[in-house]
């Protein structure tokens, strides 16, 4: 069985985000989505906890897809888990030039990891949770940005 992590900060998730979770979903036969929260303190706009839970809205219709909170190496969460594959999706030159040097980082870790980068379509290359999170701060309308039920679950104050 073939299975990917996309990790990520998910602070929180976007539609850009779910894009290549469906992605990766198609290509491999499980997914695991990692929420990763940062071993210094944690500055996000939304605690883990809650980070996982609105991951876990978006993806509840996706039978081959989990969502999970880690703490610690990608690369031991992906071992732990059994998963050959970190999928990451590239808006730019400058996630590209991140993501090449996390890429290797990983494979230093665990050689047997091999990261899979997809490009991230038209329509989501100006996504970004920094921007989800704008949009919250000033009461925006959130549906343009984030999967429907993470708008309406955001939206309900229970942010
Ligand atoms: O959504 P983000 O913030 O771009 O995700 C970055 C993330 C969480 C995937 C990256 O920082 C990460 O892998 N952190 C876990 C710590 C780790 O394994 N570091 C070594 C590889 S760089």
């Amino acid at each position: 069985m073939k299975i990917a992590v996309c990790p990520g900060s998910f602070d929180p998730i976007t539609l850009g985000h779910l894009d290549i979770i469906r992605r990766a979903a198609a290509l491999f036969d499980r997914v695991l989505v990692c929420v990763m929260t940062n071993g210094e303190k944690d500055r996000g706009m939304f605690p883990p906890q809650r980070r996982l839970e609105l991951a876990r809205l978006a993806v509840r219709e996706m039978p081959n897809v989990e969502a999970e909170l880690w703490q610690g190496l990608l690369a031991d969460y992906a071992r732990q888990r059994g998963a050959a594959f970190l999928v990451k999706g590239v808006r730019c030159g400058t996630d590209f030039d991140n993501e090449y040097q996390m890429a290797w980082i990983n494979q230093g870790l665990a050689p047997e990891l091999e990261t899979v980068l997809l490009p991230a379509r038209p329509e989501f290359i100006y996504f970004s949770s920094t921007m989800a999170r704008e949009m919250i701060r000033y009461g925006q309308k959130l549906e343009r940005y984030l999967p429907s039920a993470v708008a309406e679950e955001i939206g309900k104050g229970k942010g």
